[in-house]
This record gives C-alpha cells, sequence and structure tokens, in this order.
C-alpha cells in the first residue's frame, strides 16, 4: 500500500513544493487546505493530482478525519502563535487520535536548540510548540535547513548589493552560514516524511557561506569589488534588535516585522551546523552558493 503523507500549509512556498516532490516520489498526498485559502492555489494542486481537503482547523473531528491512514504529517505552516502552537497542537492531537506515528512540525529554520530563549520570538513559538509535541505520542522529526538561500536576493546586510557590502559582526568574518534552497529543502523534507527511521533532528545545507566567502563570489559574479563591514559585536546587535522591539510593539502582530528580520540575521551567526544529514538521502542535487547568486543577478 503507498504512503499516504498528509500536507498542513500546502498552499503555501513551500509547502506546495513538498507535494510535488512527494508526488514524484510515489506517495499518495493528502492537502489541507482552509476555507478561505485562494482557489487557485487549492486548483494547482488539483490539477497536478493532489487530493485536498478543505477542512476548519478548529474542528477537531474533521481533523481527526483527515488524518485516517495517514503514515506521517508535514506542516509547513507559517504564521504566529494562533498558527504555529495553535493550529499546529490542533492537529497533533487529532494526528495522535488518528494513530498517525509521525509529524514533521514546520519549523525549517536554523537550529533553534542552540539558542537561547528570546533570541528570536518565531524560534521561540517552534520551542513553545516543541515542548507541548514532545509529550505526545507521535514521532517528531524537525528539518532544520538553515535560511532559505533566496533571503539572499532581498538586499540584507549580508548581501547588500546597492552598496557593495558584506555585513559581519566581530570575529565572524569566517563564520560559515546554513543557506539551503526552498527547492532542496523541500526534496529533502519528502524524503523525510516516507522515511519511518528518520530521527528527531535532521540538519542540512545546500550550501555554507561565510561573510569572506561571499566577498569572493559577489565580486566574482557581480563584476564589481564588495567590502566586508563590521557591525561590532554580536551583543550590541542583540541591544539594538532589544530596542527596536521595545519601540515596535505593534510588530508583536506582525510575522516579519524590521527587528524580526533583525533576530534572523543575529541567528545566522549565532548558531550554524556542526554536522549535515545532506547525505541520508542520495541523488538530491543541492543548489550552490554560485547558482544562487548568479541567479539574483537580474
Ligand atoms: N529558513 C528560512 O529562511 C525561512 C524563510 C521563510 C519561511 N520559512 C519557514 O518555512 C515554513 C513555510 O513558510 P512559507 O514561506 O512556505 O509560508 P507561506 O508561503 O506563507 O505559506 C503558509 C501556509 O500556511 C497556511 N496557514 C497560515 N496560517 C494558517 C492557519 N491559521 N490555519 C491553517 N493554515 C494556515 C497558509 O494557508 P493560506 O494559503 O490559506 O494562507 C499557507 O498554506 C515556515 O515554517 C516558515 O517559518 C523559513
Amino acid at each position: 500500500m503507498k504512503n499516504i503523507i498528509l500536507v498542513a500549509g500546502a498552499t503555501g512556498s513551500l509547502g506546495e513544493k513538498i507535494c510535488r516532490e512527494l508526488q514524484t516520489r510515489g506517495a499518495n498526498v493528502r492537502a489541507l487546505i482552509r476555507p478561505e485559502s485562494n482557489p487557485e492555489k487549492t486548483e494547482a494542486l488539483k490539477e497536478a493530482g493532489i487530493e485536498t481537503l478543505v477542512v476548519d482547523f478548529s474542528n477537531s473531528s474533521q481533523l481527526v478525519a483527515a488524518c485516517s491512514g495517514v503514515s506521517c504529517i508535514v506542516s509547513a505552516l507559517a504564521g504566529l502563535k494562533e498558527t504555529i502552537v495553535e493550529v499546529q497542537t490542533q492537529l497533533l492531537d487529532a494526528a495522535a487520535e488518528a494513530g498517525v506515528p509521525r509529524f514533521i512540525p514546520s519549523d525549517f529554520c536554523t537550529d533553534y536548540t542552540q539558542l537561547p530563549e528570546g533570541s528570536n520570538r518565531n524560534f521561540d513559538l517552534r520551542k513553545i510548540f516543541t515542548a507541548l509535541a514532545e509529550k505526545r505520542p507521535v514521532r517528531l522529526t524537525s528539518v532544520f535547513n538553515g535560511a532559505f538561500s533566496y533571503v539572499l536576493r532581498f538586499g540584507i546586510p549580508l548581501l547588500n548589493t546597492k552598496e557593495q557590502s558584506i555585513a559581519f559582526y566581530d570575529g565572524k568574518a569566517d563564520w560559515k552560514i546554513d543557506f539551503t534552497s526552498l527547492e532542496d529543502t523541500a526534496a529533502f523534507t519528502a524524503e523525510a516524511a516516507l522515511d519511518d527511521t528518520a530521527p528527531r533532528y535532521l540538519r542540512i545545507a545546500g550550501f555554507r557561506v561565510s561573510p569572506e566567502d561571499l566577498v569572493r563570489l559577489s565580486g566574482k559574479i557581480f563584476g564589481t569589488p564588495f567590502q566586508l563591514q563590521n557591525q561590532g559585536s554580536l551583543e550590541q546587535f542583540s541591544e539594538t534588535i532589544q530596542k527596536v522591539r521595545t519601540a515596535h510593539p505593534e510588530g508583536e502582530q506582525e510575522l516579519y516585522p524590521a527587528w524580526q528580520q533583525m533576530q534572523y540575521l543575529y541567528s545566522m551567526f549565532a548558531a550554524h551546523h556542526d554536522q549535515l544529514d545532506n547525505a541520508r538521502y542520495p541523488g538530491l542535487n543541492w543548489q550552490n552558493a554560485e547558482e544562487t547568486l548568479r541567479s539574483s543577478h537580474i
């Protein structure tokens, strides 16, 4: 019998790609859709032959029915507490009731187990969910992919193509930062969803680059010299982020306010993977740094 994998967040950037990667691997994919989702996205999933199921995520009997016969749930939900803690917990409880053995939560970020509470609001929400989830009779696998490589196209201080500058913090010019493309993360996650022996944590990176590496690569690809820019210590950066956060309480209701983006940058320099699980699933072609930067060169 084919595995049935249930994907929550299937209308999102990552979730849609996970559905397609699962399908390529011969899985039966059941995409959970909320009633207010964009119908065009639902239609695109249906056209790809993916089973779509519209559910009210606050209705536990609908969720339990959706979980029937499922071997693994993949959550690619994005949001704040209501989504990452509350909706994911409702889904996990339904999974436990329906006897689903495995759950991949919507982590897909830097390895937050290395970071103290308070350093990244969005990671803290995942920690709250994890603490609840580890008490349930469902095996968890978290995929830590570092940052999605597309963030390098956003003009962030780490790669500022307008100013031709590369930011770094004291002592961190050669610090390797983990990046993985959305596509590679989706492919690896699909493999993990079909792997009943997957461990609690899987750490991947399509490529790892330091600020010094980025100076060399950017000079080569953009044809103009880039300069390293020391931003001071990480401790000072952390204090600045806290001040900006305090000055902008409205950001507590936003997914990516300016201070949250600063927290992501901080996390890139505060934690990275010591060992990678890339080789666990052979046959994946990882997008490298040069390909990523070339695709951002417009
Ligand atoms: N490491 C990185 O650099 C990085 C960067 C970006 C994202 N991420 C992570 O990747 C994961 C997926 O993010 P994404 O960018 O693919 O997100 P996205 O495109 O915004 O998609 C989010 C999905 O979650 C669904 N959703 C949101 N709130 C919901 C709710 N309350 N109830 C039910 N469904 C809900 C959305 O449904 P609708 O279509 O109905 O809105 C959509 O399917 C998240 O964990 C995110 O934090 C990581």
